[in-house]
């Protein structure tokens, strides 16, 4: 989704500026564009191509400044023009980045209006450029102090002005910004990974804070216009790990790293202890009876899958929610709920606003599972679990699911156990289970060769039916969701319980079905819905674990996992699934990490 780089130095700021950008490239995004102070007044470039043609554009160009912004725009407001990519201008004076959305932009491009501005652009972030460019009494500072003020929704800014040629402003509600503190330099970002290589000394800034950086400093206020102090930290994590290596896409790269990540993951401990998610995490568990889990996307599919667990394992009621609904539904709230939100960014944004609901409700416990630590999540919950996937750069999640998996699972165990339900005997084997999980997944992944083979065969359809039941049946959404998103296949999931009730009418000798068939206690059922598929002349695509007694006949393909996995078995049955996408994709040429029209984090509503 969009990004926002800016920087205020002694060197050319342009190459710092585009490279901020293409660390960002992997959010999603439609259009580019960079501005700089150059003689006096604000100069850009801007293309509606990829960063590498706003690259080419700059140096052609020969655009060079000390003082600059960029961005990188996911359209709301607009179609992806060039007349719509940041950054915006008011009367060449002002230049201006926006991450987010102004909700009240028209009433205010109606006042605007009637002051003499000119609207260009189709964008609610023009109304921003215009508000404090109509503002600006000789101090930039000021003038977006009073301008945010006015405006309603989200945002995050990064503005400059042709009167100050050292200074960029920033302001953010409800839309991440960062400062990041040089030698001699300062910036400011919408993600730190942006400024790798640039700093590892960042402050987060809080809602409503307004900063203004210099050459020499960094200033702060609070919404009330308060001065206020960010903690500066070391961020070293960033950098690196964005390399593609000998992968053709990060997807695939991202899908074979699972078996370390998840050995990242796993908790060193040779025990489950609540300390394992903070210091008060005892404390908040025993005084919980019920929980309440949030997301959005892939993460709200982990946490489906994680009410299995929970509720067989700690006997914990658990009630899981689509972060966008749970916000704006009138909902009881219940002191005895940990809510827990499940995110691989921590800044989607609605996810954020479903745990600020849940709080502003009373709830009082609340967990943060998540792959970024210095994320507004984190630092927004009581008690948190780092997933450490790494940096995800695909769009399709993958090793943040699978690493969430495993938090999850720990969490229900730490919770079973505290509430008597798992002895020391059953504990032992959970964690042996979770430490041979690395090993069993690359036994998995060496089944890309045939899955390889089948994806030839997927790349010819339109649509696609995944059936799981039990535990299994979120691992069968999950696996249509990774395929329509890098495909653009139509996939739907059910619980193959369900297919007599609808989907079955769909079923035809051009539907494949793809099933997820583990060695469990609802094995048989399973098979009876297999063949409800095979009677209407369905072609069946069976990821069957050894021991199943399922084998490939007329119509029916079968790849063979390993031994069933037990609780665990989710984890293993995505894998194929998340390769099965990836390589169906590939076949049918889309752009696999970039897929269309979607974006990796998603901070607009
Ligand atoms: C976007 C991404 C998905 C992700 C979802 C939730 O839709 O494309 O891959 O699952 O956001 O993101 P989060 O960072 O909260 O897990």
């Amino acid at each position: 989704m969009c990004g926002i780089v800016g920087a205020v130095a002694q060197r050319n700021i342009v190459s710092v500026l585009v490279e901020g950008l293409r660390r960002l490239e992997y959010r999603g995004y439609d259009s580019c564009g960079v501005a700089v102070m150059s003689n006096g007044a604000p100069k850009r470039a801007r293309s509606v191509s990829r960063v590498s043609d706003l690259d080419a554009q700059v140096r052609d160009s020969h655009l060079d400044g000390v003082t600059g912004i960029a961005h990188t725009r996911w359209a709301t407001h607009g179609a992806p023009v060039t007349d719509n990519a940041h950054p915006i201008f008011s009367r060449d004076a002002l230049a201006l980045v926006h991450n987010g959305i102004i909700e009240n932009y028209e009433s205010l491009r109606e006042m605007l209006r009637d002051k003499g501005y000119e609207f260009v652009s189709q964008t609610d972030t023009e109304v921003i450029a215009h508000l404090i460019h109509s503002m600006y009494r000789g101090d930039l500072f000021q003038s977006v102090r009073e301008a945010v003020k006015q405006l309603h929704g989200a945002y995050a800014i990064a503005v400059m002005h042709k009167d100050q040629p050292h200074t960029v402003v920033g302001a953010r509600q409800g839309s991440p910004l960062v400062v990041g503190v040089g030698n001699g330099e300062n910036f400011l970002a919408s993600d730190a990974l942006a400024l790798a290589g640039s700093t590892d000394h960042f402050a987060f800034l809080e809602e409503g804070d307004v900063v203004e950086i210099t050459l020499d400093g960094v200033k702060i206020v609070d919404r009330e216009g308060v001065p206020a102090v960010r903690e500066v930290r070391v961020v070293a994590a960033y950098g690196g790990a964005v390399e593609l290596g000998p992968y053709r896409h990060f997807m695939q790269k991202e899908i074979f790293e699972q078996p370390r990540a998840i050995t990242d993951t796993i908790p060193q401990a040779d025990h489950f202890d609540a300390s394992i998610f903070g210091e008060n995490a005892k404390q908040a568990f025993d005084g919980i009876d019920n929980l309440l889990i949030l997301a959005c996307g892939t993460s709200y599919y982990s946490g489906l899958t994680a009410k299995y667990w929970l509720e067989s394992i700690a006997k914990i009621p658990t009630q899981v929610e689509i972060a966008s609904e749970y916000r704006y539904r009138e909902s009881v709230p219940d002191p005895k709920a940990l809510v827990v939100v499940i995110s691989q960014s921590g800044e989607t944004a609605d996810t954020l606003a479903a745990l600020k609901h849940a709080q502003s409700l009373g709830h009082k416990h609340t967990l943060a599972v998540c792959n970024v630590g210095t994320s507004a999540m984190v630092r927004q919950t009581e008690l948190s679990f780092l997933t450490h996937a790494g940096t995800e750069i695909g769009v399709a999640s993958t090793k943040a699911f699978t690493t969430q998996l495993v938090g999850m699972f720990v969490l229900a165990v730490t919770l079973g156990k505290m509430r008597g339900f798992v002895d020391a005997k059953q504990e032992t084997a959970y964690l042996t289970q979770l430490r041979h999980l690395p090993a069993a997944l690359n036994s998995v992944l060496a089944l890309e060769p045939q899955i390889i083979a089948w994806a030839e065969d997927f790349a010819r359809k339109e649509n696609a039916l995944f059936l799981g039941r039990g535990l299994h049946y979120p691992i069968a959404l999950e696996g249509a969701l990774k395929l329509k998103e890098i495909s653009y296949i139509h996939a739907e999931a059910y619980p193959a319980g369900e297919l007599k009730h609808g989907p079955l009418a769909l079923v035809t000798e051009a539907m494949p079905v793809v099933t997820v068939a583990p060695n469990d206690t609802l094995l048989e059922k399973l098979k009876s819905n297999m063949q409800e598929v095979r009677a209407r002349g369905g072609e069946l695509y069976v990821f069957a674990d050894a021991g199943t007694r399922i084998v490939s006949e007329n119509g029916i393909h079968v790849i063979r996992m390993p031994e069933h996995y037990g609780p665990l078995s989710p984890i293993l049955h995505v894998v194929p699934l998340q390769l099965l996408a990836y390589h169906t994709a590939c076949a049918r040429g889309t752009d696999v990490d970039k897929p269309r029209n979607l974006a990796k984090s998603v901070t607009v509503e």
